[in-house]
Order: structure tokens, then sequence, then C-alpha cells
């Protein structure tokens, strides 16, 4: 396995590949992530995987400073999963365009209305962030196949649609959220929890598994389930920010007639935000 901080180094190992499998990280990796390389194994030979924790998708409030920074294991764990290549650019590195770093003139692609929604309603301009950062690093490795996780659906979504609508010849492949015995969605994000509240943290899949069962029993009032999604989440101690349930094909809010759904939700336990979602059909 090979690990690479340039552009330029990059650009030459995988000048003779025509089959490249990447799958771009912020690193702190687990077990979730170590599926999508598994994942990638079954597409291509040569597998990439990027490690770089973007500044671009961070709000000014937000853990960009504290965000887990874990490469010397992360690369242990990516050569016994299997990786060829990890690609784990500087910051100045994949912004370094301009005189000097500033992210402020960092040109980034518009996104369409959705993102604004969901996570992007909390996190004005993160979506914003992802897609920029995205496109450079198809950019920089040029695979014919890129994984990602559900558990972000809606970047997933965002990272579908960028792809389709400026033509990329890249196939992107979501595979499913990996979980913990209690259900709770793997993320490097589930460090930041204590161990109490690691014991209540499945409670927000818990509330969108609940939904499911009640829209399956029949009931469509989907808004109050959401209300009511929400306030049992708030009174088991977690400040909820939104549980929604939206068409999986678009994005868009449900209607009754919708088949192909997808339950979402984020929620803060202390100060930690996580987010999960389940799809599933009526
Ligand atoms: O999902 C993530 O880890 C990040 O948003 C990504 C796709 C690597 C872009 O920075």
């Amino acid at each position: 396995m090979q690990i690479i901080n340039t552009i330029a180094e990059l650009r030459s190992v995988l000048k003779n590949q025509s089959n490249v499998a990447f799958v771009p990280t912020m690193g702190n990796l687990h077990a979730g992530h170590i599926q999508l390389v598994e994942v990638a194994k079954q597409h291509a030979e040569c597998v990439v995987v990027s490690i770089f924790v973007n500044p671009l998708q961070f709000g000014p409030n937000e853990d960009l400073a504290s965000y887990p920074r874990t490469l010397e294991a992360d690369c242990g764990k990516l050569k016994t999963a299997g990786a060829s290549i990890v690609f784990t650019p500087s910051v100045e590195e994949m912004y370094q365009d301009f005189d000097g770093i500033n992210l402020n003139q960092t040109m980034s692609i518009t996104l369409p209305s959705i993102a604004n929604e969901l996570c992007g309603a909390s996190r004005p301009g993160h979506f914003a962030g992802v897609a920029t950062v995205v496109m450079k690093l198809f950019n920089m490795v040029q695979p014919s196949i890129a994984v990602f996780g559900q558990k972000d659906f809606q970047q997933l979504f965002i990272i579908k649609q960028m792809v389709k609508q400026f033509n990329l010849p890249i196939n992107i492949i979501g595979v499913d959220t990996v979980r913990e015995p209690s259900g709770l969605a793997m993320s490097s994000r589930n460090g930041y929890l204590t161990d109490a509240q690691r014991a209540s943290a499945s409670q927000l899949n818990s509330a969108l598994q609940s939904i499911i069962q009640s829209v399956m029993c029949g009931n469509k009032d989907y808004a109050q389930l959401e209300l009511q999604a929400k306030s049992t989440l708030n009174s088991q101690g977690w400040l909820a920010d939104y549980i929604s349930i939206r068409s999986s094909l678009t994005l868009l809010l449900a209607s009754s007639t919708d088949t192909n759904l997808v339950v979402l939700g984020a929620a803060k336990l202390g100060n930690t935000r996580l987010i999960d979602n389940l799809t599933f059909n009526i």
C-alpha cells in the first residue's frame, strides 16, 4: 500500500490504471469505512482511499479543529483491508490554486435547493463544501467507481446528482450503514460521546424505527409522526434538529402516494450532532 501526499505523485502513480475504485474519507476510520473499502475491492483491483479533513465543509462553530486525526492507525487499518493507495493531501495541496491559501476565494459548486434542507438547513454551505472537495478529488483520482456510505444519505443523493448533472463518467455506489449491536450508526463523531451518552445514542435509530412501524401500520400523517419523534427524543435529553420522512428517490417531502421512502434524523446529544436514516418501501 502506497501513501501519497501530492497530486502530482498521485497522477503519476495512477497514469496507467484504467479501473480505479475510490473511497473518499475524512479519516478516523471505523468498520463502516472498512466496509466501503471491501465494496470498492469488489469493483477494481486498484482501490484509492483519500483521507482529508476538508475545511470547506465545516461551519465556523463546528468541530474542524477537534475533528479526530488518526492517520497512523487509519493507514494500518487500510493496509489490513487491502487498499492500494492512501491519498492524504495537506490543506495547502488541496487548495493551493491561489496566492496563499484563501478558502474564501475557492471556487465552489452551486447546488440545488435540496442542499439547503435537512442537514443543509442547520449547516449552511456544508454540502457546497462537500461537493467541491469531492469534485476536486474525482478530478485527481479519476476513478471509474466511487463508494459512499448511505449513512450520509443526503450527501450521497447530492453526489449522485452532481455526477449526473456534470456528466462525470463515475459509477457511484452507496453502501448500507454499518451499525453497533445497539443500532447506533457507526460514525467518527461517536468518539465524542461519553459512556452515558453512548448508552442512549441508539435512541435516534429507535425513533426512526418507530416511525417506520407506524407508517407500515397505515399512519400517513407524516408531519405528526415527525413531531412526535422529535418530542420523544427531546424528552430523552436530545436536542432534535429534524426528523423528516421523504421520498428516497427525490429527497422531497413524502406525499401519501410515494412508495419509496426514507426517514432521516439529526439530533444533538450533548455537544455531539448525530445523524441517521432508514429507507423503506410501502
Ligand atoms: O463523508 C465524508 O467523510 C466527507 O463528507 C467526504 C465525502 C469525504 C468529503 O469530505
